[in-house]
């Protein structure tokens, strides 16, 4: 089949190699000159494991190409994906401004009958904005062109995005023309065999089913978080309270892992987003605004029980390990590190940073705080002089440190362990005065 992607983000890249790699020829399309010239050099905007050698594979074979011109590949496509952002605009709603050009553009150029594809995570109600915007567009050029608008959402993780491409849990397609259902069960033929759950349901049922799907995994953390604070108190181990509510399968223990709070590009966007629908509505979605209110109390909770364990926190040094929302990301969007160490900074808190992937992007989002935080080399240098660690995100490298180097850089011996990494080692409170999360402090 032929394709267009437009938006090279990190879901259109990611959906555009891998249908390539299913054997379409797919062309991906970017506003931007330097990402698509990058691209064509088979260089990476961003880090996601296993991407760049899928892109390279299907570059070698002439499967995927990249270009600025919309024109050009929306002419030369069967089946047209929008993959651009629609970020939270300041009240929260999911701002349309460029999925709706992207539709107007498609509208201007489209010649033949084609499948219009929404990947982006959009407010219901959008795939019926994009068929209208399209059909103004034709209307406007006296033409009389067929088409069909189809939402599939993308359920992938960052950092795990190739995998979840390849081995989807579910492919839900939302579209009410059979014909358009057809195309895209050929899109995903390769899926379709395999015997991969599709669900094939109404525009409105398919968006609302990417928004609920998350909304639901923030209120599961954010419940397990708030159970966590609690347990904390009363002496009882949230692991243990998670394997045990996870034993039933109507829970699972799945998504029970508490922490310093959910982050990233879409929690948070779509919580609010939703919110924001129902507010539309008239429905007042109050389970999803506690799970809201709760992650932001959650990574104040984070810096509290640091000053209150550590005392006056002004002149102390913190080193941090991890910086970015969640393991093999660069992506710091949301990140709960950019709120905490806002909050020890203000305390008056030293910061010592170290991140595999994400002092890139720190080193602009946290640039009101540059004077106060130092970005390291290494993960034992962040130890240095350091009166206190917060194992902030739980890389790998992060599991197996020797415990004796880093103890002997510091200044006093204070581990905060937000992921609860090391937990289960049995060594971890002979050199350190250990804070797990989730469960009481022992001396
Ligand atoms: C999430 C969903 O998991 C994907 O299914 C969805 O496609 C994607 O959003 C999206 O809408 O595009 P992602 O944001 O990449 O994926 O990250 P997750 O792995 O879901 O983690 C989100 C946040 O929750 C992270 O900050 C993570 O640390 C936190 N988390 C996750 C917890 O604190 N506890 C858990 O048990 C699980």
């Amino acid at each position: 089949m032929k394709i267009a992607v437009i938006g090279t983000g990190y879901v259109g890249l990611v959906q555009g190699v891998i249908m390539s790699e299913f054997g379409s020829e797919v062309i991906c399309v970017d506003k931007s000159d330097e990402k698509i010239e990058k691209l064509k050099k088979g260089e990476l905007p961003i880090y996601e494991p296993g991407l760049l050698e899928l892109l390279h594979k299907n570059q070698k074979a002439k499967r995927i190409s990249f270009t600025t011109d919309t024109e050009e590949a929306v002419k030369n496509s069967e089946v047209i994906f929008i993959a651009v952002g629609t970020p939270a605009s300041e009240d929260g709603s999911a701002d349309l401004s460029a999925l709706l050009n992207v539709a107007t553009e498609i509208g201007t150029y489209i010649d033949s009958y084609k499948v219009i594809v929404n990947k982006s995570t959009v407010p219901v109600g959008t795939g019926r904005k994009v068929i209208s915007v399209i059909e103004e567009q034709i209307k406007h050029r006296n033409e009389n062109i067929e088409f069909d608008v189809v939402s599939n959402p993308e359920f992938l993780r960052e950092g795990k995005a190739v995998g979840d491409c390849l081995r989807p849990n579910r492919i839900v397609i939302g579209t009410d023309s059979e014909k358009a259902r057809e195309i895209m069960a050929k899109v995903y033929n390769v899926l379709y065999i395999n015997a991969t759950p599709f669900l094939f349901t109404n525009l409105e049922t398919a968006e609302m089913i990417k928004y609920a799907s998350n909304a639901f995994l923030a209120v599961k953390i954010s419940f397990i978080n708030e159970i966590a604070l609690l347990a904390e108190k009363v002496g009882a181990n949230t692991q243990e309270i998670a394997r045990g509510m996870g034993m039933d399968g109507r829970i699972s223990p799945k998504f029970l892992h508490c922490g310093p709070g959910y982050g990233g590009s879409c929690f948070p966007k779509d919580t609010k987003a939703i919110v924001e629908i129902g507010k539309e509505y008239g429905e007042d979605m109050f389970v999803i605004s506690a799970a809201i209110a709760a992650n932001e109390k959650q990574k104040k909770k984070m810096v509290e029980k640091i000053k209150n364990a550590v005392g006056n926190l002004s002149g102390k040094v913190i080193g941090v390990l991890g910086l970015s929302f969640k393991p093999d990301t660069d992506d710091m969007r949301e990140a709960p590190s950019i709120d905490i160490l806002e909050g020890l900074i203000k305390e008056g808190a030293k910061i010592q940073a170290y991140c595999p992937e994400g002092i890139k992007e720190a080193l602009w989002r946290l640039q009101d705080y540059e004077e106060s935080i130092i970005y390291c080399a290494d993960e034992y240098s962040i130890a240095n002089g350091a009166d206190a660690i917060v194992l902030m995100t739980e890389w790998n490298q992060f599991r197996g440190m020797d415990l004796n180097k880093l103890k002997k850089r510091m200044r006093d011996n204070y581990y905060f362990d937000l992921r609860n990494i090391n937990i289960k080692n049995e060594k971890i409170r002979q050199y350190f005065k250990y804070y797990p999360t989730g469960e009481k402090y022992v001396e």
